[in-house]
């Protein structure tokens, strides 16, 4: 009897599908997608079987889920090209061009508080004088990111914090999932 090897790919909800093809969209030959809060580690796992990305990072910041993307990825057999970190948002990664970093299914605030962190380490935690501001202008043109945010609440202070930081927005789109509206936004920072 012949054995069926065909690895099957992983399905995603409308929700996500958006996600992925936001991801399919905006990313760049050699991107890494980044994906903060990973939980089941299904966008990862499409995107990188879809060819969207080649490498993926899985960052959770519990073990459950953590364990929860282990198992995912190894069940796919991405494990080569899907590394999985255990870290409070984006602390443990280096920023470098050439990241995509999707972050959803959060609330507003807690994805202010990860970029807003993401950003202060960039210039050495000082904020406040202009030419500090000058050097981290210098140092983002370098280290440019982008990112997928998709907030479950608390927009407007999302819009407002990339307002007032600098972020560019590239798209905006929504989506219905089973009766309910999600946002999403494209930046550049
Ligand atoms: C509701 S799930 C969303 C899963 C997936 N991103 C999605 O959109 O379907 C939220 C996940 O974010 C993780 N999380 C919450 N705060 C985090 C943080 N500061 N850093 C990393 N992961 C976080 C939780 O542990 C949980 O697995």
């Amino acid at each position: 009897m012949k054995t069926d090897i065909t690895i099957k790919k992983v399905k995603l909800t409308p929700r996500m599908r958006v996600i992925a093809e936001l991801v399919e969209k905006h990313a760049c030959e050699g991107m890494t997608l980044i994906d903060v809060g990973c939980d089941h580690g299904y966008i990862p796992i499409y995107c990188v079987q879809s060819g969207f990305v080649e490498h993926a990072i899985a960052v959770d910041i519990r073990p459950g889920p953590m364990m929860r993307a282990r198992e995912n990825v190894a069940r796919f057999k991405l494990e080569d090209k899907i590394e999985l970190l255990l870290s409070d948002g984006l602390d443990k990664i280096e920023r470098v061009a050439r990241n995509i970093v999707v972050i959803a299914g959060m609330g507003g605030y807690e994805i202010r508080d990860i970029l807003a962190r993401r950003r202060v380490v960039l210039c050495g935690g000082a904020l406040s004088s202009g030419e500090d501001l000058e050097r981290l202008d210098e140092r983002q043109a370098e280290h440019s990111e982008i990112y997928v945010i998709g907030a479950q609440k608390s927009i407007p202070l999302l819009l407002e914090f990339f307002n007032e930081n600098g972020y560019k927005i590239l798209e905006q789109t929504q989506v219905n999932d089973r009766g309910k509206e999600y946002s999403f936004y494209v930046v550049a920072v």
